[in-house]
Order: structure tokens, then sequence, then C-alpha cells
């Protein structure tokens, strides 16, 4: 399991290195103007590390993972793997590359191909990229199936012979053939029955023992979340406001939208739950369209001051390893301003 931060770590093994991502797209639904998904993120994972991924729905976390595994091109930024870059490297470079990192998806079943076997779902990857023998790749899939929790038999049957669970074992097995150093789980187990849920988040974190594999583990769920990072990204309309170790962050969040979030956690009517994670706090929702670089939480920040209207807050660090964006923990004179 994760060892216990240490205040003065020696810097881990880094596997993949986001800088400054950004990405707009043309807004949709006949509105004019610019939707800025993904606004200058920086972040990085470490060896046998698990970085989540938290915010709500839209705020820009699936279109983090499709950059970091390009399956779209960002505006701006750089992903780099074990420090070579991937943005910007050409296309036999690229082809090679996309093999260390692989994404899990919320709906398994749908990213199976129904008209393949499991064993040959599982071994299309090593087929794409032109590796082994058929039989080969069969063995492979064949020893994934075990190491996932499937029978041997089950590489023979379809997709949807199996359930939500089984099929994101499968989807797990898959992403592991082509041995990559970091895998991408985007609402992996969010929609799994908790018991499942427990289950599939054992397997993810066994996996990650035995092949030191970094994970960007992205869910609108902080409980899940903790459950598996080492360290949490909190991200509100397209930035991430603050970053830290999983321990930091839920002991003492620091940015008021981190805490709105965390307030939710305990509250067990749904509908409640849902009210606060939206922020407990009155005010407007700052919209994606905003084209300025302000609080994007100013409009429900109940903490709001006037330099929150002027000035554009960076992502600081307070703390050994604990950064967030928030003049409430800015220098002095930059938060009494
Ligand atoms: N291809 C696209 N074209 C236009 N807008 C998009 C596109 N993909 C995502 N968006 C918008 O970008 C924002 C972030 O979406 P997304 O990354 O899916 O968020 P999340 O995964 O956190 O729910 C949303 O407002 C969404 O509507
Ligand atoms: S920067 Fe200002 S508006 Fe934004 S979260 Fe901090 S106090 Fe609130
Ligand atoms: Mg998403």
């Amino acid at each position: 399991m994760a060892e216990p931060v240490q205040e003065e770590t020696v810097p881990e093994e880094t596997v993949l290195e986001a800088q400054g991502l950004s990405k707009t797209f043309a807004a949709r639904g006949g509105r004019r103007g610019a939707l800025r998904a993904v606004s200058d993120v920086s972040f990085t994972i470490g060896r046998a590390e698990t970085l989540g991924l938290v915010g709500e729905s839209g705020c820009g976390k699936s279109t983090l993972a499709r950059l970091v595994l390009r399956l779209i091109e960002p505006d701006a930024g750089t992903v780099r793997f074990a420090g070579q870059a991937f943005t910007g490297a050409a296309p036999p470079r690229t082809r090679q590359m996309r093999r260390q990192v692989q994404m899990v998806f919320q709906d398994a079943l749908s990213s199976l191909n129904p008209r393949m076997t499991v064993g040959t779902n599982i071994a299309e990857p090593m087929r794409l990229q032109g590796i082994g023998t058929e039989r080969e790749r069969q063995e492979a899939a064949q020893a994934l199936i075990a190491l996932v929790g499937l029978r041997p038999e089950h590489a023979d049957r379809y997709p949807h012979e199996f359930s939500g669970g089984q099929c994101q074992r499968i989807a797990i097995a898959r992403a592991l053939i082509l041995k990559p150093s970091v895998i991408v789980f985007d609402e992996a187990v969010s929609a799994l029955d908790v018991s499942i849920r427990a289950q599939i988040l054992h397997l993810i974190l066994d996996l990650q023992q035995r092949f030191a594999l970094g994970y960007l583990f992205i869910s609108h769920d902080l409980s899940v979340v903790k459950r598996i990072a080492d360290r949490i990204a909190v991200m509100y309309l397209g930035r991430i406001v603050e970053i830290g170790s999983s321990e930091a962050v839920y002991r003492s969040p620091l940015h008021p939208y981190t805490q709105a979030l965390l307030s939710a956690i305990p509250v067990p009517d749904p509908r409640r739950m849902r009210v606060a994670a939206l922020g407990v706090v009155e005010g407007e929702a700052a919209s994606p369209l905003d084209a300025s670089d302000l609080c994007p939480f100013r409009g429900r920040c109940p903490h709001r001051m006037p330099v929150c209207d002027e000035t554009p807050p960076a992502l600081l660090t307070t703390e050994a390893g604990h950064s967030v964006a928030c003049f409430l923990h800015h220098p002095p004179r930059a938060a009494a301003a």
C-alpha cells in the first residue's frame, strides 16, 4: 500500500509529467464563444503512485484524460513519459509511445468489440501494434485473464455474456497487455455496485503493486478517490485549484471548493449531498465560457475578497507537497490587498 508521506521525500521516479495543458472547444448548443475545458494544468505521477483527480461533472476531467492519451491534441502544454516528450513526437515515435499509457473507461462493455471474443479483445492492442504472433498474443491474453480473476474458458466467450464488474476486469486486462507505465481510469468504478466496486479497487491496487504502475484515477466521487489515491488533484472549471497528498487534502483542505466537496461526504441524504457538492455556498457558478483567469470559484465563494476580482490566483505551494490557488492562502500582502 501507499508509503507514509515524509516531509522531505526524495522525488520518486516520475513516469508521467503533464505541463501547462490547455484545451479550448468551440461552445456547443448554439452558444457563441470558446469553452476552456482544460486550462494550464500541470501534474506529475510517480512510479507505483496514484494521482486521484476529482471534480464535478463537466469540469474537464475526461478532456484532461484524452489530452494525456493524445486522443486529442492540446492547444498548449506538453506530456512526457519517463522524461520523453509524447506531445509533438513524430508518428512512428508516437505509435511506440502509445504503449506507455492505457485507459479504462466507465462503460467497459461499450469499449470492447462485441464481435470479438474476450481473448481477442484483450489481445487486440498487441495486434494493432504489430507485436507477436497470433498464438503469442492469445497466450499473453490468457495469462492476463488469470491475473484479473477471470477463468481460462472466459477467453472464448463474448463481452455481452459478462457482468459490469467482469467487463471491467476484461478492460483492465486489455489495458495491461502492452505493459504500460501509466493507466488512466476515467470513472472506471463509478457505475459498479458497492461490493463489486470494492473488489475491482482491490484488483487495481494489487496490479499497481505488482507492476509498479502509475495511475491517474478520475472520479467525481471523493470517497472512492480517498481509498485509492496517494495524492489528490481537485479540479474546478478546467483548472486544478488544489493538489497535495491525500492525507493533507483530507485532513486540511485549503481551497473553499475542496472544503465544500468534503463537507458533502458525510451527508447521508443524496439530495442534500448534491447540493453540498455543488457548493454549500450561494451565488452563481462561473461559466466555462468565462474567458478571464480570475478565480473560477469566486461566484460561489463565501470568502471572496477584492483581490479575487482583480488578480488571478496562482497555484502556490503552501507546505511540502500541498498547493492551492486561493488568496486565502497566498502571501499576506496579496491576501490583504
Ligand atoms: N468535443 C467537445 N466539443 C465541445 N465541448 C466539449 C467537447 N468535449 C468536452 N466538452 C465540454 O468540455 C467541458 C468538460 O467536459 P469533460 O472533460 O467531459 O468533463 P468531465 O469529464 O469532468 O465531466 C464540458 O463543458 C463539456 O461540455
Ligand atoms: S481566490 Fe478568492 S474567490 Fe477564489 S476561492 Fe479563494 S477566496 Fe474564494
Ligand atoms: Mg468525464
